[in-house]
């Protein structure tokens, strides 16, 4: 079965073609035009700059798509388009653009979850990864830790009350001075420094308890606080640079605080779930200091760690065709009525007037 998927939820206008052989996936193409450099100018993502690049994108990214994987048009099977949760008016470019071809082609349409389909990129690097296992997504809009007993069957068990930790990296990048998105910054600048918890005392993200739940709010703040402390003591305005060996010891601070945080709810929802496998994506996934960590801890539990190369952790349209290739199998198609959803709890309901069947709730 040939798939054809599309992804803009975000800032990342993909589009890809995969094959799969027997639920192999084989990638065939994979196209990704990053609007990162126009959002750096303002310092975020500005959404109606995103919606606007994408539309101007989609048609040329889904072409090169279909031309480089060497596959006509009227040899694809479904396409599969990502639905909720994201930037509306981003999420509506691709769904509109994907409910056209699928009514041209006269092939089913495959509503795909984003955040479901950040865990699936790692089927395709790991051609035998199979349910059950525990998931855990860390990206721009998300901290969620899922059970997932079969392929199209995400339970959250634990999430962010608050900000989610690629935000909170977003953030304390910024007002560091790092360029956009801080995430990818704040991990080189945290291999250059040294952890030093008595001058940058930080609060843990991870909610103490049982409970398996996130929260980067009051770390974000507590960071931004010392931030804002050491510009006074140095009597630095907002806008001169803060000194390297500052800036170096903060982002390990930080990061160490960060990665121990998710790690400990990891290892607690190992230890409820009793999942034998560990797969871990989105964006933060890249972080060289979280993946070492989740490294040593799943080899010392003897868990398998499935864990996409650092250019699939980002956003990408081969992992909406990894979930929509499940999601076909469990009979989810879309009416040409397909609408895109912000939140998840509102995807939630239109997947039950979709399908008829309940999701479990999140
Ligand atoms: O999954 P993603 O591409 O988009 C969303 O769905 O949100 O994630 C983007 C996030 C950004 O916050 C970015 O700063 C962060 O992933 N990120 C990183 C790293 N690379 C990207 N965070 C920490 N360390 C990295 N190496
Ligand atoms: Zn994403």
């Amino acid at each position: 079965m040939i798939i054809l998927a599309i992804e803009s939820s975000c800032d990342e206008t993909a589009a890809a073609v995969t094959e799969f052989r027997d639920g192999v996936p084989c990638v065939l193409s994979s196209v990704v035009a990053s609007q990162i450099d126009t959002h750096a100018l303002y310092g975020g993502v500005v959404p109606e700059i995103a919606s606007r690049a994408h539309a101007q994108a989609i048609s040329a990214v889904v072409e090169k798509a279909i031309s480089d994987s060497g596959v006509p048009a009227e040899r694809l099977d479904a396409v599969g388009v990502t639905f909720a949760p994201g930037l509306i008016g981003s999420l509506l470019v691709g769904v509109c653009f994907a409910k056209a071809l699928a009514y041209d082609l006269g092939i089913p349409l495959i509503p795909v979850n984003h955040i479901e389909a950040h865990v699936a990129a790692a089927y395709a690097e790991y051609p035998d990864l199979s349910s059950p296992f525990l998931a855990l997504v860390v990206s721009g809009g998300h901290t969620s830790l899922y059970d997932v007993p079969g392929e199209s069957d995400f339970r959250e068990i634990g999430s962010t009350r608050d900000d989610a930790a690629g935000e909170a990296f977003d953030k304390i990048g910024r007002v560091m001075g790092l360029p956009y998105p801080g995430g990818a910054a704040m991990d080189r600048l945290a291999s250059a420094g040294k952890m030093r918890p008595d001058r940058f005392p930080l609060p843990s993200p991870a909610i103490p308890g049982d409970s398996l739940d996130f929260s980067f709010s009051g770390l974000k703040t507590a960071a931004l606080n010392r931030i804002h402390q050491e510009r006074q003591l140095l009597s630095l305005s907002e806008s001169s640079p803060l000194p390297d060996r500052f800036r170096e010891t903060m982002a390990a601070s930080f990061t160490e605080v960060v990665v121990d945080g998710i790690c400990q709810k990891t290892a607690l929802a190992l230890k409820e779930t009793e999942r034998k496998t560990l797969v871990v994506s989105g964006g933060v996934a890249a972080n060289s200091h979280l993946r070492k960590a989740l490294e040593t801890l799943t080899a010392s539990r003897n868990v398998r760690l499935a864990i996409p190369s650092v250019a699939r952790c980002g956003d990408n349209a081969v992992m909406t065709a990894c979930q929509a290739y499940y999601d076909y199998k469990n009979g989810t198609f879309a009416p040409l009525s397909l609408n895109a959803f912000a939140s998840d709890e509102l995807a939630i309901s239109e997947h039950l007037s979709m399908t008829g069947k309940h999701l479990p709730k999140r």
